[in-house]
């Protein structure tokens, strides 16, 4: 695992930012595995920026969101469908057909995270994985004790989560109880995954992730076993690893080096 720790959480969302827009130039169809919640809005931002000023195109790529809350249509404003089009696919050259999440209002959920799961594995999976980090330790859905091999299916939201994502709701009782989410095993097909979190709340997470164990109580401790997992904090993310001045040591200010 490569361990990136920035001054600041804007210099962490540069980073993936240009780690995405560097994967978008490589390849000629790039697959890329999105996620949403307030960490990404900033990478968002800086990769439609990048788009206007021509020097990354979305024309080729296809893309798979992690996760869709169950019940939610893609025109509500609260759906991750909604969250997508306002914060990326509305604003960069991306064709309608070719980004896809799961469909809240479908009318056999279960039946949707099957379809979901094979349109990932028919698109020949996700090259480059975007992920955040729930303050529980989640990555995408994947609650604590998710198995650590499953696929896209429906999970139930924990308390804790549905009270962190109050903040996109009108009202509390909105936040929908069920989410069609990518799995573990899903997430890990993925050829490469990068992680983004920042701000003192997900420190302990990020230690549990980054240096407890192999774990269903911190789902992305997962992480700990993919061949290509590279996660980008911010000094208040890092607060309590206890290796940090390793991981500085080796990337200075998150800069990355060729081996
Ligand atoms: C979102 C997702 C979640 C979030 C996580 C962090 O698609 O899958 O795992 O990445 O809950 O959310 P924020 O960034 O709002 O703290």
């Amino acid at each position: 695992m490569k361990v990136l720790i920035h001054p600041t959480p804007e210099a962490g969302a540069d980073c993936v930012a240009a780690l995405i827009a560097a994967r978008l130039r490589r390849r000629s169809a790039p697959v890329l595995g999105l996620a949403t919640g307030g960490t990404m809005e900033a990478v968002y931002a800086r990769l439609i920026a990048q788009h206007r000023a021509g020097r990354c195109s979305f024309a080729q790529t296809e893309t798979f969101n992690l996760d869709e809350y169950v019940g939610l249509a893609p025109d509500h404003p609260c759906s991750y469908w909604h969250y997508m089009r306002a914060q990326l696919f509305d604003h960069v050259d991306i064709a309608p057909g070719r980004y896809h999440l799961p469909r809240g209002d479908a009318p056999d959920p279960e039946a949707e995270a099957a379809r979901y799961e094979a349109a990932i594995l028919a698109a020949g999976d996700i090259g480059l994985q975007l992920l955040g980090l729930g303050a529980n330790g989640h990555i995408g859905f994947n609650e604590p004790t998710s198995s650590l091999s499953s696929l896209t299916r429906i999970k139930t939201l924990t308390r804790s989560t549905r009270e962190a994502n109050a903040r996109f709701f009108d009202r509390p009782e909105d936040v929908p109880r069920l989410a069609i989410t990518m799995g573990i095993g899903t997430i890990l097909r993925a050829e490469e995954v990068v992680l983004l979190a920042y701000g003192a709340g997900k420190a302990r997470a990020a230690a549990a992730m980054i240096e407890g164990p192999l774990s269903a109580a911190c789902p992305a401790s997962v992480l700990q076993m993919h061949r290509r997992a590279t996660v980008v904090l911010d000094e208040a993310a890092a607060a309590e690893l206890k290796l940090r001045d390793y991981y500085e040591d080796i990337h200075p200010e998150g800069r990355d080096r060729p081996i």
